[in-house]
């Protein structure tokens, strides 16, 4: 399905990816893990093909068939992906009422009547006259969650789709987007700081640190096997409490 290679990208005088690459099957569910500033969101904004602000120097893109050569601005973008940004803002034109933001998707993919059952699954009231500004910020991620859903995209990109959202919901909004990620046959990406989250979600994980992939495996070898100090303290940090889980015990 996609296959990245030799990835490099700077912005300015700074490098801000160095030689990433990774692979990713049909239905598969990879999550970028890493600190901030490791480059993920730059990393998920340039497979989908925006150069901005980055610049790729370097690296080769297969996907659904089609080759990219990704330091020429000519070889194109990748179709058929559904991309929800970190930012929300960035998905609503906030102008407009979601409601008449949900049906304007509804009427450009021909499906009238769909999607109700989604907006149910991910906790969503019902949409009303709401504008975007009304709604809380994790309550717009999911309603941008469900409209890429919706879409049923061949691959679908979350940049930290749980980061407004409690355990609960994160849960709740994973489960329903694997459900139909598996039903459809739609390969995802994430990004997410959440390592504990991500193994529980994601069939491969890849570390990011500092612009570099310092280990790419399936999730529980990266659990059992951290190849590097960085993978390693993760690990050991996935939950709060794992550094001393006696005092706690004691409480
Ligand atoms: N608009 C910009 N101008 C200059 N540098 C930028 C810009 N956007 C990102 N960078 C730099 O690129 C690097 C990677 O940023 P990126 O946003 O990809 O990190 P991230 O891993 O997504 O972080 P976070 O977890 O905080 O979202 C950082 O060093 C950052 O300072
Ligand atoms: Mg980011």
């Amino acid at each position: 399905m996609l296959s990245l290679n030799g990835l490099s990208a700077c912005i300015g005088r700074q490098t801000v990816l160095e030689d990433v690459g990774f692979t990713l099957s049909n239905g598969q569910c990879l999550a970028v893990v890493g600190g901030s500033g490791a480059g993920k969101s730059t990393l998920l904004r340039l497979i989908l093909g925006l150069r901005k602000p980055a610049v790729p120097v370097a690296g080769h893109l297969c996907f659904d068939g089609h080759d990219y050569a990704l330091s020429k601005a000519s070889s194109g973008k990748p179709m058929g992906i559904a991309y929800v940004p970190q930012s929300p803002a960035h998905g609503f034109d906030p102008l407009r009422r979601l409601r008449w933001q949900w049906q304007q998707l509804q009427r450009l993919l021909g499906k009238h009547a769909a999607g109700g059952e989604v907006l149910d699954a991910l906790g969503l009231p019902v949409l009303a006259k709401a504008f975007p500004h009304e709604w809380s910020r994790g309550m717009q991620q999911r309603l941008l969650v469900a409209m890429a859903l919706l879409e049923q995209p061949k691959m679908l990109i979350l940049d930290e789709p749980t980061s407004a959202l409690d355990p609960l919901i994160a849960a709740q909004v994973l489960t329903e987007v694997q459900r139909v990620a598996q039903e459809c046959d739609i390969a995802v990406m994430m990004v997410t700081h959440d390592l504990a989250l991500a193994a529980q979600f994601a069939d491969q994980i890849a570390i990011l640190h500092q612009g570099h992939m310092v280990q790419t495996g399936p999730a529980q070898q990266v659990l059992t096997a951290p190849s590097c100090d960085y993978a390693a303290e993760l690990v050991a940090h996935r939950y709060w409490q794992q550094e001393n889980p006696e005092s706690l015990a004691a409480e």
